[in-house]
């Protein structure tokens, strides 16, 4: 008998408790459509089938988890809960000061209110919205800088989440002195999840060496990108994502991380960094708004639950699953002609929804336009990432990003194969009356972070 590898994909674990989902009409779904003015962020989580609207904090908790939840120890400083928390970082990410707080965002804004101000400019890859928003609240302003692959969505580049090295150089050639520090993300959310070598890494920081700037990960996708790095750069594949992990973070000074993602915790984040002097100034921020520095906003169960989660997410049972079940999802997809972001990213399948509905006008939001009939034909909750989250410019201007992308989020280990199967059905048929499809526009919007409220309305 042949010992060639099985092609079905066996999610390495079993179900041990279960969540009901509520089955719904499509015509009770238009109604909550138009209660929720179109923005599917105001729908209630109970009126969807299957959540795909982001892998942020909606992952299942193994046994192990639930567990280390029961060993938390809720003291308000000095935790042991904290120190094995610290510890199981720094198994990955050896920094000195490791600073909890409640999520990502908390730490960028912690970190950029001690980096950031008005004319200085801060790079990234492509900046995260949270991220962008941070910086831009500290007065200072965002630029992406990915290579010009990343920003082509059929182009097949193994590591589209790269920096634009040249690019970086010359800015830091005309603006070093207003540079304070340069980020990159790992895995490259709003570019598509897609990963960031490891030589591209090394490139960054000898860039970021010659101008005495320090190196920060956003890395919420952290085992995703190392596994990337395994299966696809030169001279990797036979090694431990752990070790590849800290070859990245050695690269850096200090890393943001919302532990929503990879740590597998439904919350938690942590700020960590080298440099002792700014880590006082981020710990009292912290203690203006998250909480005493051995918690920061966080509970004792929930420290111990990312330590396990830690453990967890750098198995390679784990990742060659969480890698291989997005890409079915893709190539699924792919092979029925709807045009999808290639390759395809860790955690999300991306629709490009300009390709697949040409006549809506970047202006008039088909990614909206795509969501919205994911939902109302199959219940499917997905994000636009594209000229609604993005259009809209400081100076008040709109302007329509690169791409008009559709995210099909994929929350760990929560969905079963079938579900996916399921999603793969209705995307057909949403694609095959795409030619239909109406652009919406916005009836109301708040300054700053407008795809989360907005008010949003088909156009006749
Ligand atoms: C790349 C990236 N950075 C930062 C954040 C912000 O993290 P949080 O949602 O925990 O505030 C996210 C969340 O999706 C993200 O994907």
């Amino acid at each position: 008998m042949s010992d060639a590898p099985f092609s079905t994909i066996v999610e390495p674990f079993r179900i041990h408790s279960v969540e009901p989902l509520v089955m719904t009409t499509r015509q009770q779904r238009r109604g909550h459509l138009r209660a929720a003015s179109y923005n599917l962020f105001q729908l209630r989580a109970e009126h969807v089938l299957i959540d795909l609207l982001t892998d942020s904090g909606t992952g299942a908790m193994s046994r192990d988890q639930w567990a280390a939840i029961q060993h938390g120890d809720e003291s308000y400083a000095g935790s042991p809960s904290y120190y094995l928390f610290v510890d199981a970082v720094r198994e990955l990410f050896p920094f000195e000061h490791v600073i909890p707080v409640h999520q990502g965002r908390a730490a960028e804004r912690i970190l950029f209110t001690a980096l950031g101000g008005p004319g200085l400019i801060v790079p990234n890859n492509t900046h995260f919205d949270t991220t962008r928003a941070n910086v831009e609240a500290s007065g200072a302003r965002a630029v992406d800088l990915v290579i010009a692959e990343g920003r082509d969505p059929l182009n097949e580049h193994p590591f589209k989440g790269n920096m634009d090295l040249e690019a970086l150089e010359a800015l830091l050639a005309e603006h070093a002195d207003s540079v304070p520090c340069v980020m990159v993300t790992i895995t490259n959310n709003s570019g598509g999840g897609q990963p960031v070598s490891l030589a591209n890494l090394r490139g960054v920081r000898e860039v970021c060496d010659r101008y005495g700037k320090p190196l920060f990960l956003d890395a919420c996708r952290f085992a995703e990108n190392a596994w990337f790095i395994r299966e696809r750069e030169d001279g990797q594949g036979e090694r431990d994502v752990a070790d590849i992990v800290r070859d990245m973070s050695a690269l850096a000074d200090g890393m943001t991380m919302s532990a929503k993602k990879d740590p597998m915790g439904n919350i938690g984040g942590w700020l960590a960094m080298r440099d002792d002097d700014l880590a006082q100034t981020c710990r009292t921020q912290l203690i203006l708004t998250e909480g005493f520095s051995t918690y920061g906003g966080l509970a004792g169960r929930d420290l111990e639950a990312l330590a396990q989660g830690l453990k967890e997410v750098v198995q390679h049972d784990y990742l060659r699953y969480r890698i291989r079940s997005t890409a079915y999802l893709g190539e699924a997809l792919q092979k029925m002609g709807i045009p999808v972001l290639r390759p395809i990213g860790g955690h999300a399948v991306y629709i490009d929804a300009r390709g697949l509905a040409p006549q809506i006008d970047p202006l008039q939001y088909p990614g909206q336009a795509v969501a919205v009939a994911l939902y109302e034909v199959g219940g499917i909750r997905s994000c636009e990432i594209g000229t609604v989250m993005f259009g809209r410019q400081p100076d008040g201007s709109e302007v329509a990003p690169s791409m008009d992308l559709v995210r099909l989020a994929i929350p760990r280990r929560t969905y079963t194969q079938s579900h996916i199967d399921y999603v793969i059905e209705v995307c057909e048929r949403v694609a095959a009356g795409a030619a239909s499809l109406p652009g919406y526009r916005i009836t109301a919007e708040p300054p700053s972070l407008r795809h989360f409220t907005a008010t949003i309305q088909a156009l006749d």
